[in-house]
């Protein structure tokens, strides 16, 4: 694992853009590069970095697929808040993906166990993903594998804790209108992306952080898994480093880096 501390989450969002924009760069009409693409406020920051490339440098999407990493579940894809209409709205909508190159969970199926096990297959048929973005939540959580989920888990439904619904309370009206299931891509699913790609800003994720990369592997602590693959990069901001105790190894080894050793 690499873990990358950065001054900003500026910063942060500009090497995990980099990240990206060599993958999408590297992609051919034969082989057509795929992302895995979480919610939430960690990724924004790398959101709004590639659409200004896009924009402004004319790095082009056309012909990339993109994943989300899970849905809540009893939302329709229009509503606002879905991670369907988050994805599009912050992201996709800006650049030249055409809207059937991506893909989530159908939250509004009329069964969301069969909705999870046809999105299972979709990851599993378009994939592999080259580089799958992850935020963590406050309690170790990636996508939405609360503590507990099987390190192996493929895509299912899962129940929010009631921490992860107050997290999220910000983006709804009330605490009453966050739904409390989500389909999420499991642990083992993510897992069979090519590189993983963790990224977190400010205080309230240090301790997260830490037990992801330093504290011993358990269901406990779900980011805890990146620890078993063979690419997993870690990119944070110094308030989100805080606790890391090997940190001034970390700084060490991106100081040392070989010139053409990528992240
Ligand atoms: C969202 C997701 C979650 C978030 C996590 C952190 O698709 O998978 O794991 O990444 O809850 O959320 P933020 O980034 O809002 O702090």
């Amino acid at each position: 694992m690499e873990v990358v501390i950065l001054p900003t989450p500026e910063d942060c969002g500009r090497v995990v853009a980099d990240i990206v924009a060599r993958v999408v760069r590297q992609g051919t009409p034969h082989n057509r590069p795929t992302l895995g693409l979480a919610t939430g406020s960690s990724p924004l920051l790398a959101y709004q970095e590639l659409i200004r490339r896009h924009r402004e440098e004319g790095l082009s999407f056309a012909g990339v697929q993109t994943f989300n990493l899970d849905e809540y579940v009893g939302l329709p894809a229009e509503h606002p808040e879905s991670y369907r209409s988050v994805i599009r709205r912050e992201f996709t909508a800006h650049l030249d993906i055409a809207d059937e190159d991506v893909h989530g969970p159908q939250g509004d199926h009329p069964d969301p166990l069969v909705a999870a096990r046809e999105y299972e297959h979709r990851v599993r048929d378009g994939g592999p993903v080259a580089v799958q973005l992850l935020g963590i939540g406050a309690n170790g959580h990636v996508g939405f594998n609360e503590p507990s989920s099987s390190l192996n888990s493929v895509t299912r439904v899962k129940t929010l804790t009631a921490q992860t619904r107050q997290d999220n309370a910000r983006f709804f009206d009330r605490l009453e209108d966050v739904p409390h299931h989500v389909i999420t891509q499991g642990l083992g699913t993510i897992g069979r992306a090519e590189h993983l790609v963790l990224t977190a800003s400010g205080s309230a994720k240090a301790s997260a952080v830490a037990a992801g990369v330093e504290g011993p592997l358990t269901a406990s602590c779900p980011a805890s898994v990146l620890q078993l693959h063979p690419h997993a990069t870690v990119i944070v901001d110094e308030e989100a480093a805080a606790q890391l105790k090997r940190a001034d190894y970390y700084r060490y080894t991106l100081d040392h880096k070989l010139s053409h050793q990528p992240h």
